[in-house]
């Protein structure tokens, strides 16, 4: 026998049907407040994203402010490493008239010597003025500059003294490169005048490193004649080692004496990439 279906009766669909639309109503009403509170939020949003876009475009405007800013300084700082080169040069002008006014051989090769420690301060102002970074030196580069201009100075033929910079690029600051490149003309000047005599040949090295410590190392050797006995740094009367002893201690630093094969001067002291120079470990 098939079974009996329960009809749903007329007046039930209606209650369901009643039902429904209730139901749909209250949702409706709930999906009208969630649309409602979403768009508050939605607003809010937006304000804060007006705010925080408001922000972005202040700091780019700063951001752009400050690039001017270093940029505008680093002008004036190469302008001044350039005007401090200018002077100097004008200063080795002024000796080299002066010298051309005397016969004297001693007083001439005094105003030489003299000559070449401006110039060598002036070629640290070059070096700098024509880097990126106007605060360091690249120690390598000017030493690749002085190196030439001394034996020209000095007259050195490259047959019979050979010169080998045996160096790191090493960054100095100013503070820093200043006394090194006046104590390396100093040492340099010393090897060529007084390490071959009488046509003797030989090898000049000049030795640049620093260690990871921040401890600068460097040192002229040559293997010439030696450094005669008596001659040493804490008594010398003569200008050129005491001029060394006194810009040793304005780095701070130490100096070590080997009077011969090699003869040799080494200078340690402390010097960072950023910028601070002086102090030397005992
Ligand atoms: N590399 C060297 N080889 C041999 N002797 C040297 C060397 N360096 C220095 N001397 C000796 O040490 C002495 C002192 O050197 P120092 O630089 O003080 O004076 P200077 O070179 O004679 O004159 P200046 O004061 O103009 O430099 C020199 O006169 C020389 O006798
Ligand atoms: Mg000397």
């Amino acid at each position: 026998m098939m079974p009996t279906s329960n009809p749903i009766q007329l007046d039930d669909s209606h209650v369901i049907i009643r039902m429904l639309e209730e139901e749909l109503a209250a949702t409706n009403q709930d999906v009208l407040l969630l649309t409602l509170e979403l768009e508050e939020r939605v607003a809010q949003l937006q304000q804060l994203n007006g705010q925080l876009e408001s922000k972005v475009a202040a700091l780019h405007q700063s951001e752009a402010l400050l690039q001017r800013e270093v940029h505008e300084k680093g002008i004036l700082l190469q302008e001044i490493h350039h005007r401090v080169k200018n002077n100097l040069q004008i200063v080795r002008s002024l000796l080299d008239l002066q010298s051309s006014q005397i016969s004297d051989p001693v007083l001439i090769e005094i105003l030489k010597d003299s000559q070449n420690r401006v110039t060598s301060m002036a070629l640290v102002h070059q070096t700098l003025y024509q880097s990126n970074d106007l605060a360091h030196v690249d120690f390598k580069s000017f030493l690749d500059s002085l190196v030439p201009t001394l034996v020209d100075s000095y007259g050195m033929k490259p047959e019979r003294v050979r010169f080998e910079i045996d160096t790191d690029s090493v960054l100095l600051p100013v503070e820093a490169a200043i006394p090194c490149g006046l104590i390396v003309n100093e040492l340099i000047t010393n090897a060529f005048r007084h390490a071959f005599p009488n046509g003797r040949s030989g090898d000049v090295t000049i030795g640049l490193t620093r260690r990871d410590d921040d401890e600068v190392l460097f040192s002229v050797s040559d293997n010439g004649v030696g450094l005669p006995e008596g001659i040493d740094l804490e008594n010398g009367k003569t200008l050129g080692l005491q001029l060394v002893r006194l810009l040793v201690a304005q780095l701070s630093g130490t100096v070590s004496i080997h009077r011969s094969n090699p003869t040799q001067l080494a200078v340690r002291f402390r010097a960072t990439e950023d910028g601070e120079a002086g102090g030397c470990r005992p």
